[in-house]
């Protein structure tokens, strides 16, 4: 009806469709994310901290999710393995279920949903709950089956997410579990100045992610010299592995055009076949431990004239691209474990303008259900 059409414009603000608010609004939802959270050295989780202790005694943590919740818990498993120095395991929650994957009553599972009801998540923790395993829920919705179902959680506070391609959840699931790996690791000594410096560069982020959507033209004048390829492949590793998978995972399911995000340490096992002048191949190359591999990877893609888009940090420009044809989106240098906060904006800024470009519904993606409560 009318009216409805009203409401809906009347909740979207000064934007064209939800999705394009909830990615500006990211600013917002990390500051309601982190608040009365971070303390002078310590983060406080007050659904976790009576349950801390026996996830340190875990023999392996295991994520659990789909989607863009799986890719969350991906981009923050390399801290958390580094300040628990527990094992950390990824699992796809359908793929769980299909192996019937051991779960011991020693192992922490860590359920990441942003509403809370995906079918094949809630399944998932039935079966590790009937394992004995202790479940840690992650969710944006307060109330949600996740939420009533696990022993214990925390709740990522984005605010309402309507766009079924999901932006600020994702983020805001970043930095939960982030923040979750500084509360586990408070124990340790050995990393304690590692674990402060971040604790204070947190309250930083909002602005740093201001300053990146301020990039909006720049991704949009991208998306229209990608518009019509046939394909987009997304090269990452270590931290920015899942970067390359959610930006993929966007430019798929809104653009509707074939994309991959692929691990650039597996490139030469396959994926460089598929080089030539045509293909647009984004690299994340950011300052991080794996920048000089990432480095050699241009090299080796620029020997084969692929069609390149550098995402490196402020200042790396020229010396990356030296002589060269790339194309460079250029973004603030933050701490590398809170990096894939910042790298994964311009590729939703992306898939919005590809999406919009290409004439697509942006907040409904054909096929798709913002929550799949059906296996
Ligand atoms: C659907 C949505 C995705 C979402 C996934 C997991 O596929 O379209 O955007 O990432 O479900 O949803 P959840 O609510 O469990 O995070």
């Amino acid at each position: 009806s009318v009216l409805e059409m009203e409401v809906e414009q009347i909740k979207k603000g000064n934007y064209d469709h939800f999705m394009q608010k909830e990615i500006h609004e990211q600013p917002h939802s990390l500051t309601t994310t982190m608040r009365g959270r971070l303390k002078d050295k310590s983060v406080v989780l007050g659904g976790l901290k009576d349950h801390l202790k026996t996830i340190r005694h875990s023999r392996r943590i295991i994520f659990v999710g789909c989607g863009t919740s799986y890719n969350a818990a991906l981009a923050a498993r390399p801290f958390l393995e580094l300040l628990s120095g527990i094992p950390v395991a990824m699992e796809l929650a359908s793929d769980l279920l299909d192996r019937e994957g051991p779960i011991y009553r020693e192992d922490t599972a860590v359920f990441v949903s942003q509403s809370g009801e995906t079918a094949d998540t809630l399944l998932a923790l039935e079966y590790a709950l009937s394992n004995g395993a202790l479940c840690v829920g992650i969710t944006n919705t307060v109330g949600s089956t996740l939420a009533r179902k696990t022993h214990c959680g925390v709740h990522i506070n984005a605010g309402c997410e309507i766009g079924v391609a999901s932006t600020k959840a994702y983020t805001s699931q970043i930095v939960v579990i982030t923040m979750m790996a500084l509360a586990i690791g408070a124990d340790k000594l050995s990393t304690q100045s590692r674990r402060e410096s971040i604790i204070n560069t947190l309250p930083d982020l909002p602005d740093k992610v201001r300053e990146v959507l301020k990039m909006d033209d720049q991704m949009k004048d991208l998306a229209k010299s990608l518009m019509e390829m046939q394909s987009l492949l997304i090269f990452g590793r270590g931290y920015n592995y899942a970067t390359a998978l959610e930006g993929a995972l966007k430019v798929k399911e809104v653009a509707l055009m074939h994309s991959e995000g692929m691990l650039a340490g597996e490139m030469k096992h396959g994926p460089l076949a598929l080089v030539d002048e045509i293909l647009p191949i984004i690299v994340i190359a950011t300052r991080d431990a794996c920048f000089s591999q990432q480095k050699s990877v241009i090299q080796q893609l620029r020997a084969r004239k692929g069609r390149l888009i550098v995402m490196c940090s402020k200042g790396d420009a020229a010396s990356i691209c030296s002589g060269g044809s790339c194309r460079i989106i250029e973004v603030p240098l933050v701490p590398d474990c809170l990096q894939p906060v910042i790298n994964i904006i311009p590729l939703q800024l992306l898939a919005y303008h590809l999406t919009v470009l290409r004439g697509y519904d942006v907040d409904q993606p054909r096929n798709l259900a913002k929550s799949v409560t059906t296996q």
